[in-house]
């Protein structure tokens, strides 16, 4: 299966795709988390993504695609993946919809995260990282079993430096602007299906799950 999960930020689009790589067995690509690690290695790419990602603004279509190009050929990535947050620009579905023809195959499925305004400031800035994995807590509803620690590694919890007001006004600013037209996009090819990511946890996943099922 290749899957793309969609939603405004905070929506819970990395949240599920987690599940969905424990259940499945398939690597998860998110460009945000790609951007961070490469921060946090010290790599130029990660150093000058870094700049924009703080703001709230978009990393540039081509550095973009062709991070993705290059893990799409990991073999991994041969058979299944689900992509988190890319692509969110027109201009990357088609690079990527280029990408997928050169490999002889296309989308299965867009999943598209649904939540209002409200509910996506409360979880950002609610929500701490790990430093070390990346795994994602809420201080309400997904807390670490010890305060700034990460049940999974022991790695040091942070908060993301695009979780600042400021910056979640913007990201939310270019969500319905640049990234919400894919929606139409990915509707007229008849591959986008829905979920409301308002509800609890299991119960997102599980509408989730109904979908895969019925692909399968
Ligand atoms: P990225 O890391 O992808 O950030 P995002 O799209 O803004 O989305 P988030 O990761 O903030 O939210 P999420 O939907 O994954 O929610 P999560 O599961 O964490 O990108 C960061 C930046 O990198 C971009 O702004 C851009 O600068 C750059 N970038 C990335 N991709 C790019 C691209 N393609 N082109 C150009 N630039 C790019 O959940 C959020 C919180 O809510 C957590 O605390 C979680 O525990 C909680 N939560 C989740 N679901 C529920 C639930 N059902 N109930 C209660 N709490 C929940
Ligand atoms: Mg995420």
């Amino acid at each position: 299966m290749k899957i793309l999960v969609m939603g405004p930020p905070g929506a819970g689009k990395g949240s599920q795709s987690s599940r969905i790589v424990d259940d499945y067995k398939m690597p998860s690509i998110s460009t945000g988390q790609m951007f961070r690690d490469a921060f946090n290695r010290g790599d130029e790419i990660g150093i000058e993504a870094m700049r924009f990602i703080k703001k709230g603004e978009l990393v540039s279509d081509d550095i973009t695609n062709e991070i993705v190009k290059r893990r799409l050929h990991e073999a991994d990535a041969e058979d299944s993946f689900i992509l988190d947050g890319y692509p969110r620009t027109v201009n990357q579905a088609k690079a990527l919809d280029e990408m997928l023809d050169d490999k002889g195959t296309k989308l299965d499925a867009v999943i598209n995260i649904l939540s209002s305004h409200d509910v996506l400031f409360e979880r950002m800035e609610q929500r701490r990282v790990c430093k070390q994995c990346g795994e994602t807590y809420h201080l309400r509803f997904k807390k670490p079993e010890v305060d700034g620690v990460c049940d999974v590694c022991g790695g040091e919890l942070y908060q993301r430096p695009d979780d600042t007001h400021e910056s979640v006004e913007r990201r939310l600013e270019i969500y319905e602007t640049k990234t919400k037209p894919l929606l139409d996009y990915y509707s007229e090819q008849g591959i986008l299906y829905s979920v409301n990511g308002m509800q609890p946890f299991d119960k997102v996943y599980a509408d989730i799950v109904e979908i895969l099922e019925d692909l399968s």
